[in-house]
């Protein structure tokens, strides 16, 4: 039996490949590479010594994933491709609805089908909108503020609609705050294309030398210093997170909200600090206008994820700051060996390019 993982090249999917890789699981990979490398996952295999599965394909592609269904024993998902530049989902927002909501519907509509009523969903701190009261438990009030928000708030709406439809199924999902961090081993990391839009792979882009400034969006909320303050979750934490709600999913059924943080917050001049001591690195900042649709403080309470999945976020903004910078500093340009899928490093991967019919 084995674990499918959508979006598993991905900066949080190839992270948490590993920890289930740690903990025994088999794992299934399906990703369409359309904002992520295959070479991630060629790494994900180097630090684990283990074997995965991956499926080179489009989720839109109902056809091909039917395949994977068909010729595989899974025993659940954990579907975290998706779209989530919010910028562009404003530019765009038909193709974040047809990409983030369509694709999740053809996924359960197979899960169904095949009676794979196992789920794990990444959801995002973004359904809070801009909180009213900190720190957000999962009760607190929910409100997206741009298509990319609105797709996430939606599919945590379909999902509970088809729990109601068929109480077999088991839906957990996962609001994440803000992953940064990458793995110790500085092998796989965040690799976002173009000029980031997230505070900390910006900040090691200026440390690496290929932007000059950062610019601070705003310093005049009622925050420490003025500057927004964020509940900074290392990825590594994130990803045992997910091991430890696939545990509970596999075990019971319902639909289950989790935040997934620290429970602290950090400003941003806080987190620049916190860099360049962790690191040495000087950052050079200018303070410019705040950024439209940023709220001024989001942390989370995690209380609920300790209770109920016995997981609680360890690592420190140091460890984040760390770790981050390793894996820019040894791949400034992020995976540039655009190894395909030819490689024959992929030894311990098997790689099947789903034929168009
Ligand atoms: C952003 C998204 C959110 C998404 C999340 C995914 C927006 C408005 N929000 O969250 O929907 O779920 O990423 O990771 O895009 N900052 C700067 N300069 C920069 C970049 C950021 O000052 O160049 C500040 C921001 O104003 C904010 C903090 O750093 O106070 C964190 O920003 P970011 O990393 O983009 O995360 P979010 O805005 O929380």
């Amino acid at each position: 039996m084995a674990i499918l993982v959508t979006g598993g090249a991905g900066f949080i999917g190839s992270h948490t490949c590993i920890e289930l890789l740690n903990e025994g699981y088999e794992i299934i990979v399906v990703d369409n590479f359309s904002n992520s490398k295959p070479e991630s996952l060629n790494r994900v295999c180097e630090i684990t010594g283990k074997y995965i599965m991956i499926y080179h394909l489009d989720l839109l592609d109902s056809e091909s994933l039917e395949k994977v269904f068909l010729v595989n024993q899974i025993e659940a998902v954990i579907h975290f491709a998706g779209l989530k530049a919010v910028g562009e989902s404003i530019k765009d927002s038909l193709k974040y609805y047809k990409n983030n909501i369509t694709t999740t519907i053809i996924i359960c509509e197979l899960m169904q089908k095949y009676n794979v009523k196992k789920l794990v969903f990444s959801s995002s701190a973004t359904v809070y909108g801009l909180p009213d009261t900190v720190p957000i438990t999962e009760g607190s009030p929910v409100q997206a503020i741009n298509p990319y928000g609105r797709t996430k708030l939606m599919i945590e709406e379909i999902l509970q609609d088809l729990y109601i439809s068929d109480n077999e199924w088991s839906i957990t999902i996962l609001r994440y705050f803000n992953p940064i961090g990458a793995h110790e081993s500085g092998l796989i990391g965040e690799d976002p294309s173009g000029i980031p839009n997230n505070l900390m792979p910006y900040i090691t882009k200026v440390a690496v030398g290929q932007l000059k400034e950062l610019q601070i969006f705003g310093k005049s909320y009622s925050t420490v210093d003025g500057t927004g303050v964020r509940d900074y979750i290392h990825v590594v934490d994130l990803a045992i997170g997910h091991v430890f709600a696939l545990d509970k999913t596999l075990k019971t059924s319902g639909v289950k909200i989790y935040n997934l943080g620290t429970g602290k917050g950090y400003s941003v001049l806080e987190v620049v600090s916190a860099f360049e001591a962790a690191t040495g690195v000087k950052i050079p900042f200018k303070i410019t206008q705040p950024r439209t649709g940023d709220a001024a403080i989001c942390y989370a309470n995690t209380s609920k994820a300790e209770k109920e999945l016995n997981w609680i976020a360890k690592k420190s903004i140091q460890d984040m700051c760390e770790d981050s910078w390793r894996w820019q500093s040894h791949n400034p340009n992020g995976y540039t060996k655009n190894e395909e899928l030819e490689n024959p490093r992929l030894i311990r991967s098997e790689v099947f390019l789903m034929p168009k019919n």
